[in-house]
């Protein structure tokens, strides 16, 4: 069948994959307000339509940290995508590539991140996580820097897991064998495609990054109990200190909401902030992304580099992102989907789709450059 939108790919994803992981991709915590209003407060975005403005030549490109790109979007950074298609992180990273953009590499991803930068020509972009124990944090580190990777994106949102009922119900949190649970395994013979992809020929699965820090075995089944035992809650801003000791590259903060917040980290010459909410996965009942993204704005003046995600949902959402003051997005869940539903073809897709949306939204608002975007473009905010 024809894709045409995200919310294509996202129905072919809960086809292919065992209901536990669609779930794990597409729940947020508690009641998962935050959630829909991350999608839903997009729509309040309401932009300025201009005519008769010489639209034949829209230009999409820009430069973040460094970095030329075809469009202001990048992939988030998104945990075990190894899980929904065979070497999923390798499989996103070459249509990002492909597309002209950049992956955030997932701490979490089943790839090692050697293995995804073999398979790239630039380098990638990395997410961390603070690990307890700082002896692996510096081996990172050092394996980081031999990749060539110089944009770490530090999440700072999840200083403890959200609480995802979907996942207590559906399984992934706990320790529980995969296979121990008669459902489970009715889930995973009732995906035979996914389960020949993934779980015959998508081996090691295994958490690749922080495989040597998991003694005990690094598959799906020790994933969140070594997450709840490992990372850091203590972490501040003397760790970010300690952080620069060791890393010399371009330093973004991933999960900034508040104005406070955003102030600080300009204050302390971050690079770059990522206004997120973890995709609703963390605290629930705060503000949507793109709500909280025109304080974020006024506090930051211009002092460092804007991304946002959190309900990305089109290339009329990444204007309405720009619109609002970021220079660029991440996608999360729409690259997971089509990931899961097509493989790199699917992300390739996706990726189109989002580039094309966003060159129409620039052309019916008549703009033609996105780092020259009207001040006025949107009429009304979330
Ligand atoms: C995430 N996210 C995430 N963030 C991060 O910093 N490290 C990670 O390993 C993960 N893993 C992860 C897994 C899954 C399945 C999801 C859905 C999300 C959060 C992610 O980077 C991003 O902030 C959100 O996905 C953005 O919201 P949308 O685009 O999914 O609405």
């Amino acid at each position: 069948m024809k894709i045409v939108n995200f919310a294509g790919f996202r129905t072919e994803a809960q086809k292919r994959l065992p209901s536990f992981l669609f779930e794990y991709i597409d729940g947020g915590s508690y009641d998962e307000h935050t959630l829909r209003r991350n999608v839903e407060d997009f729509k309040a975005v309401v932009l300025r339509q201009r005519v008769l403005r010489d639209v034949s030549n829209i230009r999409t490109g820009t430069r973040l940290f460094g970095r030329d790109m075809a469009m202001p979007v990048a992939l988030a950074p998104i945990g075990i995508a190894g899980f929904y298609r065979r070497r999923g992180e390798v499989q996103a990273a070459r249509a990002a590539e492909a597309a002209g953009i950049p992956m955030v590499l997932s701490t979490m991803s089943c790839c090692p991140l050697e293995e995804v930068r073999a398979a790239s020509t630039l380098p990638l972009w990395m997410q961390l996580y603070i690990i307890r124990d700082r002896g692996f944090m510096k081996d990172f580190l050092k394996r980081m820097e031999t990749a060539g990777i110089d944009t770490l994106f530090l999440t700072v949102d999840l200083a403890i897991n959200g609480i995802r009922y979907r996942d207590r119900i559906g399984g992934l949190a706990g320790s529980q064998s995969l296979l121990a649970r008669p459902d489970r395994l009715f889930d995973i013979l009732s995906h035979p495609a996914w389960a020949l992809d993934v779980g015959v020929l998508g081996r090691p699965l295994t958490i690749g990054n922080v495989a040597p820090a998991m003694p005990n075995g690094a598959g799906l089944k020790q994933f969140q109990g070594w997450v709840a035992r490992n990372f850091d809650p203590s972490v501040t801003y003397k760790d970010i200190a300690w952080l620069r000791e060791h890393w010399k590259g371009k330093l973004v903060l991933k999960g900034i909401t508040d104005p406070g917040d955003a102030a600080r980290a300009a204050e302390e010459g971050i690079d770059g902030i990522v206004v997120s909410n973890h995709g609703g996965r963390q605290l629930d009942g705060g503000l949507s992304s793109i709500a909280a993204l025109p304080a974020v704005r006024d506090a930051v003046a211009g002092r460092l580099t804007i991304m946002l995600d959190g309900g990305v949902r089109s290339g009329l959402d990444v204007l309405r992102a720009l619109a609002l003051g970021a220079d660029g997005v991440l996608l999360g869940r729409a690259w997971t989907w089509a990931l899961a539903a097509r493989g790199e073809a699917g992300v390739a897709a996706m990726l189109a789709i989002v580039k094309e949306e966003l060159e129409v939204a620039m052309a019916l608002t008549g703009q033609s450059d996105v780092r020259a975007l009207d001040s006025d473009l949107a009429i009304t905010g979330p």
